[in-house]
């Protein structure tokens, strides 16, 4: 007798398991199918990709991140539903994405319907996809009788009384979403119990195996994201303390580095001095007045490499700070601003018969790109955060992905956005005061300090303070943005534009009337 009623509890637990990973679980990989291709979309990866999905999903993963795109978007769940390994299994880092803890820094896995089972696919529908009211409810009643009767029972029973009240709600449900499947569970209420497929479908039921998983991957994975992010600990750092984001992996072990990697500048400090200078007469020509008005902006390359833009002549100059060379590539239209988006690629704002942003990859001098941005603002700098472009537009600024060309978040000023900078989760603009604002992807809000004169240009420091150029005389502004002072180094009081590199630890400036790059290094 007792012997029975056991060996009974153990054939309901496996039908109700049976039913769990025969129907419910291809019923759900059908519907995310059906769904996805409703949308135009061919492949589980190709909708893993999808912005806002990739979005959500990585918020059930990661607690306290703010993302660079769709920041209003974005939740804090206490909870996080998706486990490690789950998140590992449809998500893959791309390489080059350090300075964010953010959703655009992963990329899907070719993943197939297959490799989703009923937790993975059912979070998938709930937060994902659209569904009706009674939908919704049904995915979520045979996802939760999976956990409550299946997932945590080591014991593999299921009594009678519990039965009853669970096999009508359970073929409800399912027949609620596919009322085709009616005969499978028929034939799997009558079926006798088979010990050892059970024994097979209890291990696959039970999550012991995925937290047992999770734990393992999640250490090795903190110790190999630390040795990965140590060169970039400083960017990572300085983001983490200026926008309070906290870094997903080992937060203690970064604050603890924290205390003796970064350098903090005392505001006005002399940071700088001068090495060398690179005079570039004999490139640029006067115009016919007398002025020198054929050279425009500076950027520094990570492997020191310096791009100007000089537009009546139609090139790009690339200088070298280790050595004399001077090399040119030349262009149709006339460069005005220009980015770095990687080792070989820059960002060119160029003028032809309208206003273009093109990418050029400079060592194979080729174009890569043309991307026609409308209402592009004839005196606005172009710039980068977290691997996008950003480009001023009448009142608002404007995140480009350079590889799509599309615009992937607007960000509205009070202004006419003038010079931009980005840096460190904040993208600083100036406007045509003696403002300096900057829009903080942390609180998602604009911020502006009044400086003595209308500021020119800027660039980031290694502690999170800024040098920004003015008309009257350059300003030491500090890494909260609150406070500034006069920079004192004589050669950095009066330029055009600056700018520095942290992995070359160098700061260049253009001055255009002496027709001179200064190259400085840290003291
Ligand atoms: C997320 O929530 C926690 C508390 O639950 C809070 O401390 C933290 O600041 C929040 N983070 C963001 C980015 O909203
Ligand atoms: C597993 O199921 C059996 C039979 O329904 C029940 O008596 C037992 O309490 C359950 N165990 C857990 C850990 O939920
Ligand atoms: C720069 O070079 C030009 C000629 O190429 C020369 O006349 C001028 O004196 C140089 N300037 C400096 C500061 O060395
Ligand atoms: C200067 O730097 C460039 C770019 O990194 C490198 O290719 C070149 O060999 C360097 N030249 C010297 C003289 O070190
Ligand atoms: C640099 O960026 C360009 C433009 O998006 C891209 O085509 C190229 O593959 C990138 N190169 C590297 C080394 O990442
Ligand atoms: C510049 O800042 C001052 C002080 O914060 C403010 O009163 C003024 O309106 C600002 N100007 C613009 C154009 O935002």
């Amino acid at each position: 007798m007792y012997f029975r009623k056991d060996r009974d509890d153990k054939r309901r637990y496996f039908i109700v398991g049976s039913v769990i990973l025969e129907v419910v679980t291809p019923l759900f990989r059908t519907k995310l199918e059906k769904d996805y291709t409703s949308k135009g979309l061919t492949t589980l990866q190709t909708f893993l990709n999808t912005q806002p999905v990739l979005h959500i999903l990585f918020h059930l993963r990661h607690r306290h991140a703010r993302c660079c795109v769709d920041g209003r978007n974005c939740c804090n769940h206490s909870a996080l539903p998706l486990i490690h390994c789950q998140w590992k299994r449809l998500y893959t880092e791309k390489p080059g994405y350090f300075l964010h803890d953010c959703h655009c820094k992963f990329t899907a896995n070719p993943v197939q319907l297959e490799d989703l089972d009923i937790t993975l696919s059912s979070l998938i529908l709930l937060n994902c996809n659209k569904l009706t009211p009674a939908d919704d409810a049904a995915i979520q009643g045979l996802r939760q009788y999976k956990n409550d009767y299946l997932s945590h029972n080591t014991t593999g029973r299921i009594s009678q009384t519990e039965y009853k009240s669970l096999w009508t709600d359970l073929t409800n449900f399912v027949l609620h979403l596919d009322p085709s499947k009616q005969d499978d569970l028929i034939r799997i209420e009558r079926r006798p119990l088979d010990e050892s497929l059970c024994n097979s479908y209890t291990l696959n039921l039970l999550d012991i195996h995925k937290k047992l998983d999770e734990m393992g991957t999640s250490i090795q994975g903190i110790r190999s994201d630390m040795e990965g992010q140590y060169a970039n600990m400083q960017e990572i750092l300085l983001y983490i303390r200026k926008d309070g984001c906290t870094c997903q992996c080992g937060k203690s072990e970064l604050q603890d580095e924290d205390q003796t990697y970064i350098k903090q500048y005392t505001l006005g400090q002399d940071v700088f001095q001068l090495h060398h200078q690179i005079n570039l007469t004999s490139e640029i020509q006067n115009d016919v007045y007398g002025y020198v008005t054929d050279i425009h902006d500076i950027m520094i390359m990570d492997d020191g490499r310096l791009v100007l833009c000089l537009p009546c002549q139609h090139r790009l100059l690339i200088c070298y700070t280790n050595e004399s060379r001077v090399d040119s590539m030349h262009l149709q239209g006339e460069p005005v601003c220009v980015t770095s988006i990687n080792d070989s690629a820059v960002a060119v704002k160029v003028w032809y018969i309208d206003w273009y942003i093109e990418i050029y990859d400079i060592n194979n001098e080729i174009k890569l790109k043309s991307i026609i941005i409308p209402g592009l603002l004839q005196w606005g700098g172009i710039t980068t955060i977290i691997n996008k472009l950003v480009v001023c537009v009448e009142d608002r600024l404007q995140i480009i992905d350079h590889q799509t060309g599309e615009v992937v978040q607007t960000i509205q000023t009070n202004c006419d956005p003038d010079k931009v900078h980005g840096s460190g989760g904040r993208i600083f603009y100036c406007d045509y005061d003696n403002n300096l604002s900057w829009y903080s992807y942390s609180d998602d809000r604009h911020h502006v300090l009044t400086l003595p004169s209308k500021p020119k240009g800027m660039t980031t420091l290694p502690d999170g303070s800024m040098y920004v150029v003015c008309k009257d005389e350059s300003v030491h502004v500090s890494t909260d943005g609150k406070q500034y002072k006069t920079v004192k180094t004589e050669e950095l009081r009066k330029c055009e534009c600056l700018a520095y590199n942290p992995k070359q630890r160098k700061l260049v400036t253009l001055n255009i009337n002496q027709r001179r790059v200064n190259i400085f290094y840290e003291k």
